[in-house]
């Protein structure tokens, strides 16, 4: 049922080989999917093309999802390339340092607009992009990844938690929209992981331990546990699934105290 044999798929939000994306990435690739991997600046181009060599036929393009144009253009090459989309994962976030550092009340308005952009509002603009590629296919699946900092705090997430709600209600209101195409659209809220994107929250740390001593599980999660679980939606086996935000955090989210 996770089969993606013969399926084209996107992945925005490879760092390195600690990235969710990219453990996303690994799990498609090796349930037969052919992947196009994106890097939002040269510092990082070097980074993603080492991964990607490791997949099968990988396209590797640049996209800054604060860029319309790149967006349009990535675009344009997957339907040039793929001739069609038949998924896309969405794993990228960015917050300014200060705002994950100072009192949430210090936010700037700067910052915020930052966080908001790169976090949320790039969820609509790439499923804006790629939906028309999705159609030709008659379908296809969208994941974002979100955490429960949008719903409930956790110390110095700040304006990633604002952030995420936003992703969240985002999902909500694509699902609506793109339903009636036969496009899904869902999100993985994982459990806490140390990555590139974890170390800029000051006392990252302390909320891994949280999970140790609280999650039902008595852990956080790993990135090829959240991969797993991103095969289910990204595949025909999730087919009635949309609008849905899957807790896949070790249980933590069911815990009070
Ligand atoms: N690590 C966790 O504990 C955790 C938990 C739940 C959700 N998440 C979410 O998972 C997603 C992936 O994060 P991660 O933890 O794998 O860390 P990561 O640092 O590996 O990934 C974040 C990615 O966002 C990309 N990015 C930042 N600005 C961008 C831009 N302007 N254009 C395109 N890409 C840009 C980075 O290049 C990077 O690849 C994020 O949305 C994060 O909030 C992480």
């Amino acid at each position: 049922m996770c089969d993606l044999t013969g399926k084209h798929g996107l992945i925005v939000g490879v760092a390195n080989k600690r990235s969710i994306s990219w453990a996303i990435a690994q799990a498609a690739a090796a349930s037969g999917a052919r992947l196009a991997l994106t890097y939002p600046s040269e510092r990082l181009e070097e980074n993603v093309r080492e991964l990607a060599a490791k997949l099968e036929n990988p396209l590797v393009r640049p996209c800054d999802v604060t860029s319309d144009q790149q967006i349009a253009d990535l675009a344009a090459t997957l339907d040039r390339e793929f001739g069609g989309l038949d998924f896309a994962v969405h794993g990228a976030g960015f917050a300014p340092a200060d705002a994950l550092h100072n009192p949430f009340v210090e936010t700037s308005r700067e910052s915020f607009r930052i966080a908001l952009d790169v976090s949320a509002y790039s969820l609509v603009g790439l499923t804006r992009a790629v939906a028309p590629l999705m159609e030709k296919r008659g379908g296809g699946s969208i994941l974002t990844l979100t955490f429960i900092g949008s719903d409930r705090v956790y110390p110095n997430y700040n304006v990633m938690g604002v952030a995420k709600a936003a992703l969240e209600s985002s999902v909500r209101y694509l699902a609506s929209d793109l339903g009636p195409k036969n496009i899904r659209v869902n999100a993985i809220s994982a459990g806490a992981i140390k990555t590139l994107a974890a170390s800029g929250i000051a006392g990252f740390s302390s909320i891994l331990q949280v999970y140790r001593d609280r999650a039902p599980l008595r852990r956080s999660v790993e990135t090829s546990e959240v991969a797993d679980a991103a095969m289910f939606l990204l595949s025909p086996a999730s087919r009635a699934v949309t609008g849905e935000i899957l807790m896949v955090d070790a249980g933590m989210h069911a815990i009070g105290l």
